[in-house]
């Protein structure tokens, strides 16, 4: 998993085509299968493409965080959140991205999204509480937004010296 302040992460996402999911070879099923399998790996819930370097939009998670639970595995590819509640939640998340921290955030309490399954298949969805945080999350990755860029002026000064160890640990380039 790349880590901040790598440049993937800030990078523009491609929408994928129908055809990159219909065509040979099935690329699109088998890095969603890798990102699973780094994502268990790495005790996460959710993983965005761009967190692997894949400039593209597409997302995995599973609430739950536990490979043995597979039907709660969702695959998003071309996801948009289409309503925001305007009721908001704080709480806690972290990222992958940046190991070893984590912070407040304030998220709608649910959303309404479309997206794409693996076959282009189109589909709405509704998602509240803790799979709706996680939506969010990954969404945000998928417009170059981290986490780290919602939290109060207080949460971010309680993650700054960490921030800074990364920034000298992994520089501009990052580190797988
Ligand atoms: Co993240």
């Amino acid at each position: 998993v790349l880590k901040y302040p790598h440049p993937a992460l800030r990078a523009p996402n491609e929408e994928i085509p129908l055809e990159e999911l219909t065509g040979p070879g099935c690329e699109i099923s088998k890095i969603a299968k890798e990102m699973f399998l780094v994502m268990y790996a790495t005790k996460g819930v959710g993983l965005a493409a761009p967190q692997v370097g894949i400039n593209k939009r597409l997302m995995v998670y599973n609430e739950s965080g536990d490979s043995k639970k597979w039907m709660q595995e969702t695959i998003m590819v071309n996801p948009k959140i289409v309503e925001f509640s305007e009721a908001k939640e704080w709480d806690e998340e972290g990222c992958l991205s940046f190991p070893e921290m984590g912070g407040d955030v304030e998220r709608s309490k649910w959303i309404k999204v479309e997206a794409q399954n693996l076959k282009g298949k189109k589909m709405k969805k509704k998602f509240k509480g803790w799979e709706a945080r996680i939506f969010q999350h990954e969404y945000d990755h998928l417009d170059g937004t981290v986490y780290i860029d919602r939290l109060t002026d207080q949460g971010r000064a309680e993650v700054q010296v960490t921030l800074e160890e990364l920034i000298s640990n992994y520089g501009d380039g990052g580190a797988l």
